[in-house]
C-alpha cells in the first residue's frame, strides 16, 4: 500500500487506515462481536493498513481494550491513533479538557492499548469550560514525557459548527481553535468528516492543513456505509444505531440520494472489479497527499476491500463525474 505522512512529526502510515469505532460503538450493537473484530484488525494490518483509529469513549473503553489484544502481538505493524476529552455519562456525552483528566486518560489508554506510546493522540472535542490552550498544553507535556508521539485535533461536525459559529463559514470554530493550539504545540493531524457526500472540509479545513503540513484523517469516508451501495432505503436500523436518528438515513432521504450511489457504481464499473466503496475511498485519497481515510468496519472482508481502494486510480473523467454528482439531501435541509 502507498505510504502517506502525518504532519509535522512526519509519521509514515499506509494510505488507507481503519476506523475501529463500529466494532464497539455507534452502529448496531447486536453485530458487535469481539472475536470477529480482532480478525478485522488483523485483516487490515495484513492488507497494508497501519493506522488504527480509536478513542477512549468508544464502548466506552472496550474498543481500546480490543485493539490492545492485537497490539500486544503486532505493535510494530500498527500506527495507534486514539482520542481523549469526551466522557460517556448516563444520559449525555460531556467534554472534559481539564489537564489532570487528559493526563490520567492518556495513562489509562496506554494500559488498555497495551503499548508504551500512542502515535497520534487526538483531542476529541474542545471543552467549552476549559481554555483549549490549557488542554493542549497538557497534551504537549505527554509528548515531552514520551507517552505520545504527536498530537491531533478533531473538528466539530460541520453542522454543529454552522449552528455555533457566525453562520458564514463551515469549520470556522475548528479553525479558530486550531490557530490557538498551534501557538502552544504543533498540530500533526486534524480529523473531520470527508466523503463524496460530505465535502465541506474541502473549502477551508483541508487547505488549512495542507498549507501547514498537517495530516488530515478523513472520518466517515463511506458516508456511514451509505456510499457503499449495500444499504437498502427503508431497510431500517436498530434503535441504538446512529443512523436510526440521522437526517440522511430516513427512508425518504436514502431513496433521494440514490443518484450518488449510482454514480459511484458507474465509475466502479469502469475499473473492473472495483466496488462503490473503493471508488468512494479512492476519491478521498485524491483530495491530497496529506489525506488518510479511516473507513470504519467490523468485518474482515470489508477491511480488505477498503484497503484495496489504494489500487483504484481514478481518471480525470471519473473525478469530473463524481464532482458533478448531486449534493446530498437530508431531512434537515
Ligand atoms: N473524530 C470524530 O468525531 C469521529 C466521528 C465519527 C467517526 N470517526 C472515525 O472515523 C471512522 C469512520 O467513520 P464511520 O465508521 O462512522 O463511518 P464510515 O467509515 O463512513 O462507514 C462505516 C460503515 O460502513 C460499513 N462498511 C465499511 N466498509 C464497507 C464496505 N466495504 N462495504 C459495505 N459496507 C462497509 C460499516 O459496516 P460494519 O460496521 O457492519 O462493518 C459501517 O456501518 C470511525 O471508525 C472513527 O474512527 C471519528
Amino acid at each position: 500500500m502507498e505510504r502517506r505522512t502525518i504532519g509535522a512529526a512526519a509519521l509514515g502510515v499506509g494510505a488507507v487506515g481503519l476506523g475501529c469505532m463500529p466494532m464497539s460503538w455507534a452502529y448496531s450493537a447486536s453485530e458487535q462481536h469481539g472475536e470477529g473484530s480482532l480478525r478485522t484488525v488483523h485483516a487490515a494490518l495484513d492488507s497494508g493498513t497501519t493506522l488504527l483509529d480509536t478513542a477512549d469513549m468508544y464502548g466506552p473503553f472496550t474498543n481500546e481494550l480490543l485493539l490492545g489484544r492485537v497490539l500486544r502481538e503486532r505493535r510494530h505493524d500498527a500506527f495507534v491513533s486514539t482520542k481523549c476529552g469526551l466522557l460517556v455519562g448516563e444520559t449525555h456525552i460531556v467534554a472534559n479538557g481539564r489537564p489532570r483528566h487528559v493526563k490520567r486518560a492518556c495513562d489509562a489508554s496506554l494500559r488498555r492499548l497495551q503499548t508504551e506510546v500512542i502515535d497520534l493522540y487526538q483531542l476529541h472535542r474542545a471543552d467549552p469550560e476549559v481554555p483549549v490552550e490549557e488542554t493542549w498544553g497538557a497534551m504537549a507535556e505527554l509528548v515531552t514525557a514520551g507517552k505520545v508521539r504527536a498530537l491531533g485535533f478533531c473538528a466539530v461536525g460541520a453542522r454543529a459548527d454552522r449552528r455555533a459559529g457566525s453562520g458564514s463559514g463551515i469549520h470556522e470554530t475548528t479553525i479558530r481553535q486550531l490557530e490557538r493550539v498551534q501557538q502552544v504545540f504543533p498540530v500533526s493531524g486534524v480529523q473531520a468528516e470527508l466523503s463524496v457526500w460530505s465535502r465541506e472540509a474541502l473549502r477551508t479545513l483541508l487547505p488549512w492543513c495542507e498549507a501547514r503540513g498537517v495530516g488530515f484523517l478523513a472520518a466517515m469516508p463511506l458516508g456511514n456505509g451509505y456510499l457503499t451501495g449495500t444499504l437498502t432505503p427503508g431497510g431500517g436500523f436498530e434503535a441504538d444505531d446512529v443512523r436510526a436518528r440521522h437526517p440522511r438515513f430516513t427512508a425518504e432521504m436514502m431513496a433521494a440520494n440514490q443518484p450518488i450511489v449510482a454514480g459511484l457504481r458507474r465509475v466502479a464499473q469502469r475499473h473492473g472489479s472495483a466496488t462503490p466503496a473503493q471508488v468512494a475511498l479512492a476519491w478521498v485519497l485524491e483530495q491530497g497527499r496529506h489525506v488518510v481515510p479511516v473507513p470504519g468496519t467490523k468485518k474482515p472482508h470489508w477491511a480488505r476491500e477498503n484497503a484495496g481502494a489504494d489500487a483504484v486510480v481514478l481518471t480525470a473523467e471519473d473525478l469530473t463525474e463524481i464532482s458533478a454528482l448531486p449534493p446530498a439531501r437530508d431531512s434537515w435541509d
